[in-house]
């Protein structure tokens, strides 16, 4: 049988804090197949954020691994393995939001037509008049759309978003929820962090974080 897309197991990760040490994540398990769209919901401050840091290979755990299709992963690994979709954007200031979103496709030239993906994506997602502005000069649901586009751009075999419909109106959240479900269906792997009754409602599973480890929601 083939390994799963992401498989995590035995994670924990405690911060330090003045008022004493939070262990966040207490030996959590989570395993999603490729094609297969899972919802993580949880109280503010549970470990969401947390989690998928660990998945992204953005931090490291305390103990645990996190293996995607098999292969244990090695600091943050290469766009069209895993991308990720940071509750804080991290969206490239200096590049407009067309340029933005071409980025993982240029890092791995693959004979796709980068300008008519990135127009393609854009336009989905209702921001294709801003193509050629720059972040600073979008409202933050735009921004969060355009950095959305960008984690999906290099059809990533793994898809880890935060938040993604946190800051957008209710308009502009239906082609958000089409795009998520397009990856999967074109067999991603795709984690939602979310509080979205709206993005649950698409998910393939949905699972909760409570005290450090994942339950069936
Ligand atoms: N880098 C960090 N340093 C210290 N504490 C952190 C850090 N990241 C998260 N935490 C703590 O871990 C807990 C979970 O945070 P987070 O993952 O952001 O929760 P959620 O995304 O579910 O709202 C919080 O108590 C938070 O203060
Ligand atoms: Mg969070």
């Amino acid at each position: 049988m083939s390994s799963p897309a992401l498989h995590a197991f035995g994670l924990r990760r405690r911060f330090r804090h003045p008022s004493g040490d939070v262990e966040v994540l207490r030996g959590l398990e989570l395993s999603v197949d490729a094609g297969e769209l899972v919802t993580v919901s949880g109280r503010s401050g549970s470990g969401k954020s947390a989690l998928l840091a660990l998945l992204s290979g953005f931090d490291e755990p305390d103990a645990g691994r996190v293996l995607l299709a098999g292969v244990p992963i090695d600091g943050a690994p290469p766009w069209h393995t895993c991308a990720v979709l940071p509750q804080a954007l991290g969206l490239s200031a200096e590049l407009t939001v067309a340029e933005n979103v071409a980025l993982p496709l240029r890092l791995r030239p693959g004979g796709e037509d980068i300008e008519q993906r990135v127009r393609g994506l854009l336009t989905d997602l209702g921001v294709a008049q801003l193509a050629d502005r720059y972040p600073g000069e979008v409202s933050f649901g735009q921004q969060q759309r355009v950095a959305l586009a960008r984690a999906v751009s290099g059809r990533p075999k793994v898809l880890l978003t935060d938040e993604p419909t946190a800051h957008l109106d209710s308009g502009s959240i239906p082609a958000v929820l089409e795009l998520l479900r397009d990856c999967a269906s074109q067999g991603a792997a795709v984690i939602v962090a979310t509080h979205d009754d709206a993005v649950h409602a698409i998910a393939d599973r949905r699972v909760r974080l409570v005290d450090g480890v994942l339950a069936a929601a």
